[in-house]
């Protein structure tokens, strides 16, 4: 589905992320950790196009997309939900859905002032993939609430139905259990565990290693920028590596 080769990026000389190469499996779910600072939410964004690579090649699905905007890559199937993803306050969820749909869509501004037949017809499409979406994560009797009255689980499941508007082939989660509670994170973890088993690939970014361990079919783990390690949650809790960068501290004799 995804490979990654090589992919640096600096920022003000210091390198963010750093000759970083992975692949991920069509059908894969990859958790990513790493402390603070690792450059884990760069690496989604270099994925994403919200950032671009100073160098490597990024292939999704045999095409290279490196050199695409944000919103060709969007086009092409991968979402993004960012870190600390804001609400719209003020607008429903079904609304708040509707902007990451219209992410999307072909026709610009004079279209949609002028409500050509290309703007209604996509209105329309936008119309039924959100409710589509909505009804996919559990939320559609939620749909005319306004946001800000949703609990933070449900505003976050919010924003995994913007990001699954577009149809994705590939779903990248930075953080999306942050701040949550126990049983939100249960509900989240169920959530995730089903998109996956609908065949919808997806890297998450995760700080609680037993959480992302228990979703995830392989582990990457960044540290200053660069993989310090790869492979299945079980052997990445054994590293000894992974456990000096990940704690701060030096693993047990
Ligand atoms: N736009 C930017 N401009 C300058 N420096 C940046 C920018 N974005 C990230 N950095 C730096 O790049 C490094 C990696 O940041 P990044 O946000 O990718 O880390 P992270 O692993 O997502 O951390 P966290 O767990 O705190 O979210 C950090 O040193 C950060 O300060
Ligand atoms: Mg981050």
């Amino acid at each position: 589905m995804l490979r990654i080769e090589g992919l640096s990026r600096p920022f003000g000389g210091v390198y963010a992320v750093r000759n970083v190469s992975v692949d991920v499996a069509d059908g894969e779910l990859r958790g990513i950790i790493g402390p603070n600072g690792a450059g884990k939410s760069t690496l989604f964004n270099l994925i994403s196009g919200h950032l671009r690579p100073t160098q490597g090649r990024i292939t999704l699905r045999s095409e290279r997309i490196e050199g695409l905007s944000a919103h060709e890559r969007a086009r092409r199937g991968i979402a993004i939900v960012f870190q600390g993803a804001r609400i719209f306050r003020g607008m429903t969820v079904r609304e708040n859905v509707m902007v990451g749909a219209h992410a999307r869509t072909r026709h610009g501004f004079l279209d949609a002032a002028l409500r050509t037949p290309l703007h209604k017809r996509e209105e329309r499409e936008i119309r039924q993939s959100t409710d589509a979406a909505l009804e996919r994560v559990g939320l559609a009797d939620w749909a005319d609430r306004y946001a800000e009255a949703l609990p933070l689980g449900q505003q976050r499941t919010m924003q995994v139905a913007r990001a699954l508007c577009g149809e994705p082939a590939l779903l990248l989660l930075d953080e999306p259990a942050s701040g949550l509670r126990a049983r939100e994170r249960h509900e989240l973890a169920r959530l995730i565990e089903g998109l996956r088993g609908g065949g919808l690939t997806i890297m998450l970014i995760e700080h609680d290693v037993q959480f992302v361990s228990n979703l995830a079919d392989r582990l990457t783990v960044l540290n200053l920028g660069e993989i310090l390690a790869e492979g299945a949650p079980e052997e990445i809790r054994r590293n000894d590596d992974v456990i000096t960068a990940y704690l701060g501290r030096e693993p047990a004799p």
